[in-house]
């Protein structure tokens, strides 16, 4: 019983001082408290922080292991080994572009879902650099009068840190303009009419993110892209499009994403989040004619020089394989994950009572992701430190102390779930008596 308590003191403890700031890679803002893991009766690891990464699937696993043995050749060398490795390459993009409802031309491998949204970033500075350097942009310019001639992005105030580091990093570098819209704190969603309202002559990209990654709140991505394209098409010739990003690494594999539906020009896709490798790609509406898109590195041509580097072959397929899944089982994936999720919310308030748990992603009017539940416990003993998310949502201080975002996965059980809550039952209330 003893080694029981310090095991879950030190479990507790392990999550609230070393965790959020070490191991968290940034998920959630470095403050708030996350569950992570529980054993089972047999010994067996309970993971419920899928929202930070997925384990492999083991067909991915397969799909990256064969690819390693058979297709290990350079995808740019015209004999045996690099026609496979080649037509590995071929089949994933269709595979991963279908996942998205694109084409196979639409998408860009990168290393992760940070790359992918800095390459957004960057392409859209670039690009309003290149049109106010031609005639009609100096044209434009003069017409703004001296009221800036910066690009201006406009991107949310609860954003992931691959997003909100690379535009504070443009704007305190004064290559662009920013503006992060607060989320409503009614709703906890960026709201149309604020990101309308943000918008600037020289307003270039919109990027908000599809789903939040501590609430799992899903953003109005196809209401705001509609807005928009209806003021671009106010826009006079001279004046560059405003470009239109998600970055859906928290909501593939776990709601349906469509790129014709959301109206985007680009999307971020990141494989780790749904059963895949580390890495990912950048669907982009048909890239270099359509939509711009402006390469961070330079080297051989590989991925039409949008990404040149040789090609990630192993990796690449397994996100294929990823993909492919998800497209394949998305309807019972989620039917899944909402399952799991109510009946572990149900358990919550059963074992702690209604005035003891606060449901952090619960706002009116919005959805959620089927398999993230941010739950405050509230009593003594149980802070950490509050996330800037949470509290830009209007969770009050002291409940967002107390948060954990809890995320399920596709095969979690009910029984995990009473494993997990009991566990949390009997450390919060050694928690309190030692408090
Ligand atoms: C919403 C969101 N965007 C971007 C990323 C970054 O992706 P990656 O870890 O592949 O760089 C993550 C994951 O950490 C995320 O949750």
């Amino acid at each position: 019983m003893f080694l029981q308590f310090i095991f879950h003191i030190c479990l507790f403890i392990f999550k609230l001082a070393v965790l959020p700031r070490d191991f968290s890679e940034n998920e959630m803002s470095n403050h708030q408290l996350h569950f992570l893991f529980q054993f089972d009766r047999d010994n067996a690891l309970i993971y419920m922080d899928y929202n930070a990464t997925t384990p492999v699937d083991p067909d991915v696993v397969r799909a990256v292991t064969e690819t390693l043995t058979d297709a290990w050749g350079n995808p740019s060398s015209n004999y045996l080994p690099g026609l496979k490795a080649r037509d590995t390459v071929y089949h994933c993009r269709d595979t991963v572009a279908r996942m998205v409802g694109g084409k196979a031309s639409d998408i860009i491998f990168t290393s992760g879902g940070t790359e992918a949204n800095n390459l957004v970033f960057h392409t859209a500075v670039e690009h309003f650099g290149k049109c106010m350097n031609s005639s009609e942009g100096n044209a434009y310019i003069q017409k703004l009068n001296g009221r800036g001639s910066l690009p201006h992005i406009i991107t949310s105030n609860v954003e992931h840190d691959s997003i909100k580091v690379t535009a504070e990093y443009l704007l305190k570098d004064g290559k662009a303009d920013v503006t992060f819209v607060p989320i409503s704190k009614v709703t906890a969603r960026v709201e149309v009419e604020d990101v309308i309202a943000a918008l600037r002559p020289t307003t270039c990209l919109v990027s908000v993110m599809l789903a939040n990654n501590e609430t799992g709140i899903i953003m109005p991505i196809k209401d705001i892209c509609l807005r928009v394209k209806e003021v671009n098409k106010q826009r006079s010739l001279s004046t560059p499009r405003i470009l239109l990003h998600t970055d859906a690494a928290q909501a593939i594999g776990k709601i349906r994403v469509n790129a014709q539906d959301l109206g985007v020009d680009y999307i971020t896709i990141v494989g780790h989040k749904f059963y895949g490798p580390r890495i990912g790609a950048l669907f982009v509406n048909d890239p270099g004619t359509k939509t711009p898109v402006y390469p961070l590195l330079f080297g051989g041509g590989q991925e039409r020089n949008f990404r040149p580097g040789t090609e990630n072959t192993a990796m690449i397929a397994g996100l294929g394989k990823a993909a492919e899944l998800v497209s394949l089982n998305l309807d019972a994936y989620e039917t899944h994950l909402l399952d799991i999720r109510c009946y572990l919310e149900q358990k919550l308030i059963a074992v702690f009572g209604e005035d003891k748990v606060h449901f952090n992603s619960r706002f009116p009017g919005s959805e959620v992701l089927p398999n993230t539940c941010n739950v405050s416990i509230m009593g003594r003993g149980l802070e950490g430190e509050a996330s800037y998310i949470l509290l830009n949502c209007g969770i009050p201080h002291d409940v967002a102390t107390n948060a954990l975002r809890i995320s399920v996965g596709r095969s979690t059980s009910r029984e995990d779930v009473d494993i997990v809550v009991e566990d949390l039952r009997e450390t919060v209330e050694q928690l309190e008596r030692i408090n």
